[in-house]
């Protein structure tokens, strides 16, 4: 594969949440889709999820061509072999089991074409790792895409220790090809851009329900006042608070110790309050809503507060060389969390001392060293670094 124009046919392995997304935004935009799945009725039911989004799409005027152009476009089959065998990029979507995604690429790479690409969509593994089970790993990287992928523009690229320049090119072009916004990641570090710069946050919200000292609805309620859509709380509750312990554990054994999920958290597993998706979790859930209960806001932890927390992991995120510039971690949070602005546009009004305030109190308050001031934020230097 020399360049984006040798690709014409595209392999989407997994044809769940993200798989099928992933198959209708490149069968959409003119590529050849084949669809792969372990069950015909997983494909089946992915068709029609596939088919019901281009409804809606068709209905808004929003889709190029007819229904059944883009759907001719999409096989299917049960047959991994026989699916990847002609296509020039093949994108993987099986779910997050290391020993899954080596065996099926360890499949995908000995079946497909000598030249095609092989990304896994994988949120939290190690590229590195995973392209050990491939044949060419300078072939191999992360293609990172955010849910629903239909409607978010980001998708992060990383690379992993052998991925060649010229994999990650294409992928590049092919992301810009399907409608969507690239941002390379240069190091296969934990939550690559996007989902790192939101990681303290979340251990801040786990600190703060252990805490109990503030409802949480004090500092959500406040946020919705100002225009947020799904506050952070309510996003926990949305995401599942299983999934949002699943991710806390995993920065824990990866990033710090300190990201461990708290004894509130833990407490609403036990006791199964998982969320929107079981009705319960930190509120009560009703017709796909959470009911918030109106409380006298909170001055303790204000937006602000929130703020110099991302913007404080995204100066490290800076000095780590996980990203290519401050523009590109912009862009990652505007594309990849639909946020008004990325952390250091939005910080770039605020005093270096209010920010350093906000994170020396959270640190203190919640026993949360992470959450100390970088030297950058404290001498203001944040503001030019990388520019
Ligand atoms: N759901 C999200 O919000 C999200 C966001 C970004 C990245 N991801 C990542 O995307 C990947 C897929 O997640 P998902 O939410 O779509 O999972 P999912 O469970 O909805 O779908 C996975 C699909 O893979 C299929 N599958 C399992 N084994 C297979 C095999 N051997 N060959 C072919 N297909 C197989 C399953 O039958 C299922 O249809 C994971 O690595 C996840 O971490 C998920």
């Amino acid at each position: 594969m020399k360049n984006i124009n040798d690709v014409k046919k595209i392999a989407v392995i997994g044809s769940g949440a993200m798989g099928h997304g992933i198959a209708q935004v490149c069968a959409q935009n003119g590529f050849m889709v084949t669809m792969i799945d372990v069950k015909q009725e997983f494909l089946d039911n992915a068709i029609k999820k596939v088919k019901e989004s281009l409804d809606f799409l068709a209905s808004k005027g929003k889709l190029q061509g007819t229904v059944d152009e883009v759907l001719g476009k999409i096989s299917i089959t049960t047959d991994l072999q026989k699916g990847v065998s002609d296509a020039h990029v093949i994108i993987e979507a099986v779910p997050e089991n290391m020993q899954l995604k080596k065996d099926v690429f360890a499949k995908a790479s000995s079946a497909c074409a000598s030249d095609a690409i092989l990304a896994t969509n994988t949120s939290t593994m190690s590229i590195t790792e995973i392209a050990t089970a491939v044949t060419n790993p300078e072939r191999f990287a992360g293609m990172h895409y955010f849910n629903p992928v239909t409607r978010m523009k980001l998708v992060e690229l990383i690379y992993g220790a052998k991925t060649s320049e010229n994999t990650i090119n294409i992928l590049f072009e092919l992301t810009k090809k399907i409608d969507k916004f690239p941002v390379k990641v240069l190091k296969d570090r934990p939550g690559f851009i996007v989902n790192r710069i939101s990681a303290p946050n979340q251990a801040l919200l786990s600190a703060i329900l252990d805490e109990g000292k503030i409802h949480p609805a004090q500092i959500d309620g406040k946020m919705k006042k100002m225009g947020v859509k799904m506050a952070p709380f309510e996003t926990a509750d949305f995401v599942g608070l299983d999934v949002f312990c699943h991710t806390l554990e995993y920065y824990a054994q990866t990033l710090s110790p300190r990201y461990k999920p708290g004894k509130f958290l833990l407490g609403c597993l036990e006791k199964g309050y998982l969320g929107m998706k079981s009705g319960k979790g930190i509120y009560e859930w009703k017709d796909g809503k959470a009911i918030i209960p109106e409380m006298p806001d909170t001055e303790e932890i204000t937006p602000l507060h929130l703020m110099a927390v991302q913007v404080n992991e995204a100066v490290k995120v800076y000095k780590e060389g996980i990203a290519a510039g401050v523009q590109d971690i912009d862009d990652g949070v505007k594309y990849g969390m639909n946020a008004f602005a990325g952390p250091f546009a939005l910080a770039s009004g605020v005093q270096p001392q209010q920010l350093t305030d906000c994170l020396n109190y959270l640190a203190q308050r919640f026993k949360l060293d992470i959450l100390k001031p970088e030297p950058e934020i404290i001498d203001g230097s944040f503001k030019t670094i990388g520019r």
